[in-house]
C-alpha cells in the first residue's frame, strides 16, 4: 500500500494553475469588476438559488445509494494545481451534492430536531464567515464581544428572570459570566457538568482542586470514592460522554426512572439519593440534571420538585433545555418549564428551536460567577484581568454565533418565535388526536411539546411486541428509502410491552401541517398493507 501523502500530479485542466497571481484573485479580492460580477452572480444564487432549489425539491432526497454515492467520493489526494474554478465548485455543490443532501426544510421532514430556517439566517451565517470574529479574545473580536454579552445576559433573562439592576451590573462586567457560546448541545451540558465537578471538587486546605490535581487527587482529598450523576433514563447521550471526558466515568451516570407520562419519577428520584446515602456512604452526587424535552418523547421533567430537592440536598441543578429553552418565549407554554429558573445552569442549543444554523449551543450560569471554576489563562491571550471571553470557556477558537442569535432575536422578537413555537405544540397535539382516531396506529407517548411517539399495531400484534417491533422497523425504513417524507425511529423502555420499537415525529418547521401528516400515515398504512401485510 502508498503511504504517502504527496499530492496527485496529473497535470493542470487548460486555464487552471496555482501561482501567486491566481491566489490573489481569490483569496484577497476579485480582481476587477467583471470578476466581481459574477462573484455576486454566483453568491446570488447560494442566498436565493439553494433555498428556491430546496422549495422545489419538496422530496426528502434523490434516490441514489449509499454506496453509489461513497464510489464518487473514493480519491484520497489533494490535486497540486487546481481542478475547478469556483464557478464550477459552486454549482458542483448546488447541482451535484445538494440533491443527495437531505432536504430537512421539507415540511414531509418530520423525524429530527434539524429543520428549515428562515431564510435571513443564511445572511446572517455569511456575515459572520466574511467579518471572520474570533470571540475567544478581544483582540480578535472587540464589539463583538461586548455584543455577545448583551446577547447571552437576553437569554439569561429568560430563563432566569433576574430584575433589571442585576442585568445592569453583570451585562458587561468582566469578572461576570452569565452563560457561554460553544459549539453544541454536548459542549454545553459538558461546561454545565464540568463547573459542576471544579465546585464539588474544589480546592481546601492542602489540596489545590480538582481541575489541577486531577480526580484520583480530588476523590482522596475529598474523602469519597466516586461522583454521581442522576438523570432520567431519557437523558442524553451528551451527559454521558461528558462523564466519560471529565473522569466521573459514564457508568456513573444512573438512570432514574421515568413515570408514566416519561417524566423523570420524583418518587424514585427521592429513592435513589436515600439508597446512595444509606448504602454508600462514599459516593457524592455531583449533578441532578432535569432534561426539558427529552430527545426521544419531548417530556419536560417535573423541574420545580427536582430544584427543591437539590436545593435541599445542596446539589448542583442542572437543566438539559437543549431542545426546549425556546418555549420559554412562549406565553402561552412557558408555564411547561416552570423551576428552570431554579437551576444552578440550564443548556439550550441556538441550532434547533431557535431556528439557527448549524451549529450554535449556549450553557447559562444563574450564579453569575460560578464560572470561576473553570478560568483558564493563556501567556499570550485571556490573561488575568483581561475581558476575553475565552477566559471562561470550554472551547477555543468558535464563530461569533452571537451576531447570528442577536440579529434574529432582533428580526423575529419573541412574539415571532413564540408562534413557531406555539405552532409545533398545537400541531403535536391535533398530530395526537389523528394517530388515536385510526385503527392501525398507536399513540405511544402523547406530546408535553412538539415531540410525540406512535407506532403502527395492526389487530393481533397487540400482545406480540416482537412483530409489532419488526413491522415498525419495516415501515420507517420503506418510507425513508421512498425519499418523500422522513419520521424516524426509536426503542422505548415501556412497563407493558417492554423495548419497544416507536416511530418519532418532531414538529417544528411552520410549513407542516395537518393535511401533510395525514399524507405520511397514508404512506405509512399503504407502506404496510402492500408490503408487508399483503405479502404471503
Ligand atoms: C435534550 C438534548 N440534550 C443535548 C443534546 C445534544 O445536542 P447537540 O447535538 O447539539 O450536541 C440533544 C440533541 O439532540 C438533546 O436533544
Amino acid at each position: 500500500m502508498k503511504t504517502d501523502g504527496a499530492p496527485s500530479t496529473s497535470p493542470p485542466p487548460p486555464g487552471l494553475v496555482a501561482n501567486w497571481e491566481t491566489l490573489q484573485r481569490i483569496f484577497i479580492r476579485p480582481e476587477n469588476e467583471a470578476a466581481r460580477a459574477v462573484l455576486l452572480k454566483y453568491m446570488e444564487q447560494i442566498l436565493f438559488g439553494l433555498h428556491d432549489f430546496l422549495k422545489q425539491h419538496l422530496g426528502i432526497t434523490q434516490e441514489a445509494s449509499l454506496k453509489d454515492l461513497a464510489d464518487r467520493f473514493t480519491d484520497s489526494r489533494i490535486g497540486e494545481h487546481p481542478v475547478r474554478k469556483l464557478a464550477d465548485v459552486i454549482n458542483g455543490l448546488i447541482e451535484e451534492v445538494a440533491p443527495h443532501a437531505v432536504n430537512v426544510a421539507s415540511p414531509y421532514f418530520v423525524g429530527h430536531m434539524t429543520s428549515a430556517i428562515p431564510f435571513y439566517m443564511v445572511h446572517l451565517a455569511t456575515i459572520v464567515a466574511a467579518l471572520n470574529q474570533n470571540p475567544v479574545k478581544l483582540e480578535t473580536s472587540k464589539v463583538v464581544s461586548v455584543l455577545e454579552r448583551q446577547v447571552l445576559a437576553k437569554i439569561h433573562r429568560v430563563v432566569y428572570g433576574f430584575d433589571g439592576g442585576f442585568y445592569h451590573r453583570h451585562i458587561q462586567k468582566p469578572e461576570s459570566t452569565l452563560g457561554g457560546f460553544v459549539e453544541d448541545g454536548t459542549l454545553a451540558n459538558m461546561t454545565a457538568l464540568w463547573v459542576a465537578r471544579n465546585t464539588l471538587l474544589g480546592a481546601k486546605p492542602g489540596f489545590d482542586g480538582v481541575e489541577k490535581e486531577g480526580m484520583a487527587a480530588a476523590l482522596a482529598a475529598h474523602g469519597i470514592l466516586r461522583c454521581v450523576v442522576l438523570v432520567s433514563r431519557l437523558g442524553h447521550y451528551s451527559l454521558r460522554k461528558s462523564a466519560g471526558v471529565l473522569g466521573i466515568g459514564n457508568r456513573n451516570v444512573i438512570p432514574v426512572p421515568v413515570d408514566a407520562g416519561q417524566r423523570l419519577d420524583i418518587n424514585a428520584l427521592e429513592e435513589t439519593l436515600r439508597t446512595l446515602k444509606r448504602d454508600e456512604p462514599g459516593t457524592r452526587i455531583l449533578a441532578v440534571v432535569g432534561v426539558a424535552g427529552t430527545t426521544e418523547t419531548g417530556t419536560v421533567d417535573p423541574l420545580e420538585a427536582m430544584a427543591g430537592i437539590c436545593e435541599r440536598e445542596k446539589i448542583h441543578f442542572h437543566v438539559d433545555a437543549a431542545w426546549g429553552g425556546p418555549t420559554l418565549l412562549s406565553g402561552t407554554y412557558r408555564h411547561l418549564l416552570k423551576g428552570i429558573e431554579r437551576a444552578d445552569s440550564a443548556t439550550i442549543d441556538g441550532h434547533k428551536q431557535f431556528y439557527m444554523p448549524m451549529s450554535c449551543g449556549m450553557v447559562y450560569f444563574k450564579n453569575p460567577t460560578h464560572m470561576d471554576a473553570a478560568a483558564y489563562h493563556a501567556r499570550y491571550i485571556n490573561r488575568p484581568g483581561s475581558v476575553d471571553l475565552g477566559i471562561r470557556s470550554l472551547v477555543g477558537s468558535r464563530a461569533a454565533a452571537s451576531l447570528v442569535l442577536g440579529s434574529a432575536l432582533d428580526i423575529m422578537g419573541s412574539r415571532g418565535y413564540a408562534l413557531l413555537i406555539d405552532h409545533g405544540i398545537e400541531l403535536a397535539r391535533s398530530f395526537a388526536g389523528e394517530i388515536m382516531k385510526r385503527p392501525l396506529f398507536q399513540l405511544v407517548t402523547p406530546p408535553c411539546l412538539n415531540i410525540l411517539t406512535y407506532r403502527l399495531l395492526p389487530e393481533g400484534t397487540e400482545a406480540d411486541t416482537e412483530t409489532a417491533n419488526r413491522i415498525n422497523k419495516t415501515v420507517q425504513r420503506l418510507q425513508r428509502e421512498a425519499g418523500r417524507s422522513f419520521v424516524s425511529r426509536t426503542t422505548l423502555s415501556l412497563p407493558e410491552t417492554g423495548e419497544t420499537v416507536v416511530l418519532r415525529v418532531v414538529l417544528m418547521n411552520p410549513f407542516t401541517t395537518i393535511g401533510i401528516l395525514r399524507e405520511i400515515l397514508d404512506e405509512q398504512e399503504t407502506l404496510y398493507r402492500r408490503e408487508i401485510a399483503g405479502r404471503p
